[in-house]
């Protein structure tokens, strides 16, 4: 009895456990530079935080799909602390039921989303980045695949205040 008492007891630890597990989907169009980055930079800020979460990333996009992050964004990346380890891959339609949200980069990225939804409910679980930044002055990540250096820096600064943001949403829940 006292046996039962305990698997049941760890049985409920793991259930709970297990539910508590939230993943999280980045999407932009390429699926080299910011949902990368955010997957990067999310996943060490959450994992700091003791937060168990799962994060992945992918494009609207196939245009990439089989590459690594662009190596752009990679260095910047690393400048800053956050090694980028995704291989780009498209959206699926799997994703709207294996991950809790999916969150896009810029107002297209969240369209072309709620457009490949199937349902309500995983429509609801579209969300923006923007949602989540603290200086309203700013409502999208830019895209800076065409740009200079300084852009990637902006996509760094954006998400990680975004992401700090996000960990503080996920905590609540
Ligand atoms: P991302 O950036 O959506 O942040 O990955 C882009 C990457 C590639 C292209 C556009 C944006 N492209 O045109 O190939």
């Amino acid at each position: 009895m006292h046996n039962f008492v305990v698997v049941l007891v760890q049985l409920s630890i793991f259930v709970n456990s297990y539910q508590k597990t939230m993943k999280i989907l980045f999407v932009c169009l390429g699926n080299i530079c910011r949902s990368p980055a955010a997957e990067g930079i999310f996943s060490k800020k959450a994992h700091e935080a003791g937060l168990t979460v799962t994060a992945d990333s992918a494009g609207t996009s196939a245009w990439h799909a089989g590459e690594k992050a662009d190596r752009r964004m990679r260095q910047t990346a690393k400048n800053r602390g956050y090694e980028l380890t995704s291989i780009s891959r498209p959206v699926v339609s799997s994703d709207f039921d294996v991950f809790d949200y999916l969150i896009a980069m810029d107002d297209k990225n969240y369209d072309d989303l709620r457009q490949k939804a199937e349902t309500t409910a995983q429509m609801n679980k579209v969300l923006r980045m923007r949602d989540f930044f603290s200086d309203k002055r700013y409502d999208h990540v830019p895209d800076p695949y065409y740009g200079g250096t300084q852009g990637f820096e902006m996509v760094i600064d954006l998400l990680e205040d975004a992401s700090d943001n996000l960990i503080k949403f996920i905590q609540k829940q």
